[in-house]
């Protein structure tokens, strides 16, 4: 995979579902925080129709998710965004957050949140633009703290 590589994004296939609940239960900050393979997969697939869920693919492979909230704030919200391990540090979480500022274009913010122990993701959203505006404790899991971000556009 490279940084130059065309980001292709599509719905979930049928099915597909549990198995990137699985990928993101399996990782941090979903695993710290205990949410299910199960619990994830029901995210992923309900009807909710101001909630876009699209898989990045590379190579023909899903190599990302990202889902992104809109309306929300006077701009979107990316509520999930992951990037599997083995096409991570080629530039598609940056790429995913490009194409979501695309979509917020003329609405002035896009809006995301990181779990305070995820300091990896903290640096990766700092340097894709975004500014730590308020800590919401408790937000998701007791006794851990989640941090909105804000971009401005
Ligand atoms: C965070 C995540 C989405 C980054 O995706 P990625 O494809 O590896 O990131 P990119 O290659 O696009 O990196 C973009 C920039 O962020 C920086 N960055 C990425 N991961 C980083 C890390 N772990 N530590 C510090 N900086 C990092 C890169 O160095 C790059 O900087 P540059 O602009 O100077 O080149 C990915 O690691 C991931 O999915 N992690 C697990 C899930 C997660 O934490 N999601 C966010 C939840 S809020």
């Amino acid at each position: 995979m490279t940084a130059l590589s065309p980001l292709r994004l599509r719905r979930l296939a049928p099915g597909e579902s549990g198995e990137l609940g699985a990928a993101l239960a399996a990782m941090d900050p979903w695993r710290t925080l205990g949410f299910s393979a199960t619990a994830l997969a029901r995210y992923l697939e309900r009807d909710d129709p101001a909630l876009r869920r699209l898989v990045a693919e590379r190579a023909g492979r899903a190599a990302g998710l990202i889902a992104l909230r809109n309306p929300w704030l006077r701009g979107p919200s990316i509520e999930v965004l992951a990037v599997l391990p083995d096409a991570r540090g080629g530039g598609l979480g940056r790429a995913l957050v490009e194409w979501a500022a695309g979509e917020a274009a003329g609405s002035g913010n896009l809006w995301a949140c990181v779990s305070s122990f995820n300091a990896p993701a903290r640096a990766f959203w700092a340097r894709a633009g975004f500014a730590e505006v308020a800590p919401l404790p408790d937000l998701v899991t007791p006794g851990h703290d989640e941090i909105l971000l804000r971009r401005r556009l």
